[in-house]
């Protein structure tokens, strides 16, 4: 099977494998594991913060994000298709008591001028802002990545406000290396980045949450409160510290390869397709067409997409996915689009 359903799918690699298994262990939560601290302070280093945390998700990370700087009662602004909003099942709700005021961006994610359009004027009847939120890669959109100029852009409204900016950067290694900036100078332009280890990275768990030192404290509290302080952690973060050294600069290939996907599918049976920034290929079908027969019909002929909605199909490539994958998964795919037409 080419399984182009997630970049969450891949395995560990013999050599991680080996990694974790030759990994100096402690008790994280008591004393702080070795190869944990190791790769805590890697992650701060690379995203230009004082501190960083290891999270079991970037789920958990996001929401703790969110718990330590939106006080209960108020709302926070992002992306009206936002991993936060969609995929976090109502979290920021649960766990910290605040409403999301979602932003529907004019192109195809949130710009400045729609977080300045969106955001209420300051009243004692209206819910106070806490934080603007913005998500980088933006997955639903499509791997897209939000331009620096725009993310500077994006702070200084955040900050006109005095609001905190999160950045949701579950792929921010993708977008570092399609842009060729440095992730240092990207996460610059938020207080707090999650990034992600088990997506294009191929580490087998993980996400990491970065910040100043005070908020990384509140966050250590988050983590606890959500039950994701762990022991012997360090067997994980060797997973991430060899990925970090071997799986970063080959994220070039993965874009390389959804841009063969797109060059492939796009227009096959009046389908189109958003060019890729990064390594997600979204698939939309034209009118009368539905996802869930393509889906099962590629299945068929080995190949996994994900019905992403009843007209959209998404398609994402990563470590187990190699060039002539990418081929042979594009003539499938093409060939079930033309038959559904
Ligand atoms: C943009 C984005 N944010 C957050 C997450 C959550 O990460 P995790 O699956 O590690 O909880 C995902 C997962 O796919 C994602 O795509």
């Amino acid at each position: 099977m080419i399984d182009l359903r997630s970049d969450t799918v891949t395995k560990p690699t013999p050599a991680m494998r080996a990694a974790i298994a030759a990994a100096e262990v402690g008790d994280d939560e008591r004393d702080g594991d070795p190869t944990m601290r190791r790769l805590e302070d890697r992650v701060a280093a690379l995203l230009g913060k004082e501190a960083a945390l290891f999270f079991p998700s970037g789920v958990m990370a996001n929401q703790a994000a969110v718990w330590t700087q939106a006080p209960r009662g108020t709302e926070i602004l992002l992306d009206v298709d936002a991993h936060l909003v969609h995929s976090e099942i109502g979290g920021v709700a649960a766990l910290s008591g605040v409403q999301v005021l979602p932003v529907h961006p004019a192109g195809l994610v949130m710009s400045a001028d729609d977080l300045r359009a969106a955001l209420r004027p300051v009243s004692r009847y209206y819910p106070a802002a806490s934080l603007v939120c913005v998500e980088n890669t933006h997955n639903g959109a499509g791997g897209v990545i939000t331009p620096l100029e725009e993310l500077e852009a994006i702070r200084d409204v955040a900050a006109e406000r005095g609001l905190p900016v999160h950045m949701d950067g579950a792929r921010l290694w993708n977008a570092s290396v399609a842009s060729g900036l440095p992730l240092r100078l990207i996460a610059g332009c938020a207080d707090t980045v999650m990034v992600a280890f088990s997506k294009g990275l191929g580490a087998p768990i993980g996400a990491a949450l970065a910040g100043s030192y005070e908020l990384i404290e509140q966050a250590w509290t988050a983590r606890k409160l959500f039950g994701g302080a762990m022991r012997q952690s360090g067997i994980l973060a060797a997973a991430v510290l060899y990925a970090l050294d071997n799986h970063i600069d080959r994220l070039a290939d993965d874009h390389a390869n959804a841009r063969t996907l797109a060059r492939m599918v796009d227009g096959a049976g009046g389908a189109t397709v958003v060019q890729p920034d990064t390594n997600i290929v979204m698939v939309d079908l034209p009118t009368g067409a539905a996802s869930a027969p393509v889906v099962e019909a590629v299945k068929d002929e080995g190949v996994l997409v994900a019905e992403w909605s009843a007209t959209r199909i998404r398609m994402v490539t990563h470590l187990d996915v190699s060039a002539t994958d990418a081929a042979r998964a594009g003539e499938i795919v093409r060939d079930a689009l033309e038959r559904a037409r």
